[in-house]
């Protein structure tokens, strides 16, 4: 197992580039499924969940090549190979293949996602797009059985706005029989893309990135080339790193518009942004920064997955500071870590509160999830001496390359071997 260290307090300077997003990347993966022919997609992510998401379409037999960036999908020869254990309970997405595989084979059965530890995370709404589209589904034994003798289009409305269902019920909808409509449907960009992708697969689909999604199910779909949009969560970060550490740091290959409301809360801080077509220019070092309040809401709102990092960036501004996660409620496993380091925060219900202008030092901490990791690594790199993080195959789930990344802006970050008994403790904490 590795750690993270990280000696505080070097100023960023530079450029990093943005990578793919993760979260399109884990539904367009499972997507290839429903072709009849090669599926690439460019622009991927280095990280492990894409990796485990291979493995799994070679597990139910697709021909899989992943190279740096790029993954070729062989569709032809896969089967509806039950997925009930192994891989399929190390990533969240693995849910898409519910929906992909119900949507090419009739049935699947995929057992129950793992992923973060953002507490309970139900996939209710998922169920019910699939028995509206004429699924029977079961829960046996921590495994969800799907089966259907067709699909048949149907109007589905999402009591919760959830990414997940929408994208699913995309995936099970673009080969059954007759128009659906999804409505309530979550907005995010990640959704348009899986749209781009299946569409340019021959699916019929009008309105993702709207509230009222129509899909008019074809009887095949063929393979195509897609690249992935940047990942605005990534960039979100690297953003609250320039914000934090930054003289004058340049974040390239970003759509600007995806991180709106992240930009407008800094402006908020009274940090220093230039925005460009598909580049920002942050200065935040040596700035006395203003406290905000922020409220994590659906896409286009603050998004919950920068809600953590975030609040590292608000112990130092000045003033008193709330951060509410509207989505997860419990997402608050970083607020114990900061507190090691020195911050000035409670959690009360589903808000932190962060007395802020606090001077974090070095500590030992842990990271339970990805952008609670991610937490750390801002607050890390704004303490004095020395941090220590644990748990960073979270981070590895989710962001290609961060070190080299901080590196390459000037950060003094490394990565060690834990000794037994630094495992041994952390396995027992
Ligand atoms: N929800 C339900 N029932 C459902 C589905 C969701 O009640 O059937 C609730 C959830 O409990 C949550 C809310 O609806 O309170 C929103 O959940 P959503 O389904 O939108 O989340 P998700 O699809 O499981 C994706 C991202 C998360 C991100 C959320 C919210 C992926 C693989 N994951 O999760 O990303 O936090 O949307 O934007 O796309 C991350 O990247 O760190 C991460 C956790």
């Amino acid at each position: 197992m590795d750690k993270l260290m990280i000696e505080g307090g070097s100023p960023l300077e530079g450029e990093v580039q943005i990578s793919g997003a993760k979260n399109s990347a884990v539904a367009l993966i499972p997507a290839a499924i429903l072709a009849d022919s090669e599926v690439t997609i460019d622009n991927l992510p280095q990280i492990s969940d894409v990796s485990l998401l291979a493995e799994l379409l070679e597990e139910i037999g697709g021909k899989v090549e992943l190279d740096e960036h790029t993954i070729r999908v062989q569709p032809e020869e896969m089967i509806a190979m039950p997925l009930p254990n192994g891989a399929v309970k190390k990533l969240r997405a693995s849910y898409y293949l519910m929906g992909a595989m119900l949507g090419k084979f009739k049935k699947a059965v995929i057992g129950l996602p793992g992923g973060c530890n953002l507490g309970p995370r139900p996939i209710d709404q998922h169920i019910k797009g699939f028995e509206a589209l004429g699924a029977k589904v079961t829960n046996e034994q921590g495994a969800i059985y799907l089966r259907a003798d067709e699909l048949v289009g149907a109007r589905i409305y999402l009591d919760v706005v959830s990414v997940g269902a929408t994208i699913n019920i995309m995936l099970a909808a673009v080969r059954a029989k007759g128009r659906t409509v999804i409505e309530n449907a979550a907005k995010e960009p990640e959704i348009i893309d899986v749209a781009t992708l299946l569409s340019s697969m021959g699916a019929r689909i009008k309105g993702a990135g709207t509230n009222v999604i129509r899909i008019d199910g074809v009887e095949s779909l063929s393979g195509c080339r897609h690249s992935i949009i940047p990942d605005r969560i990534e960039a979100g970060t690297f953003m609250i790193v320039a914000a934090a550490m930054g003289r004058r740091v340049l974040i390239d290959n970003i759509i600007p518009d995806h991180v709106e409301s992240l930009i407008a809360k800094m402006r908020e801080m009274g940090i220093h942004i230039e925005v460009f077509d598909d580049q920002v220019v942050i200065q935040g070092a040596g700035k006395e920064l203003t406290g905000v309040d922020v409220k994590t809401l659906v896409y286009p709102g603050f998004p919950t997955d920068l809600q953590q990092p975030f609040t590292s960036l608000l112990t130092r501004a000045r003033g008193t500071s709330i951060v509410t996660d509207t989505i997860y409620d419990a997402r608050f496993k970083h607020v114990d870590e900061l507190r090691r380091m020195g911050a000035n925060i409670k959690v009360e219900g589903r808000s932190a509160i962060i007395n802020g202008h606090t001077q974090l030092e070095g500590a030992r901490v842990s990271a339970s999830d990805l952008r609670a990791g991610a937490a750390l690594v801002v607050a890390g790199l704004m303490a004095d001496g020395i941090t220590e993080i644990s748990g960073v195959e979270h981070i590895d789930r989710g962001y290609e390359n961060l070190e080299s990344k901080l590196l390459g802006l000037g950060a003094n970050i490394w990565r060690e071997k834990m000794n037994g008994e630094e495992v041994r403790q952390l396995e027992n904490s």
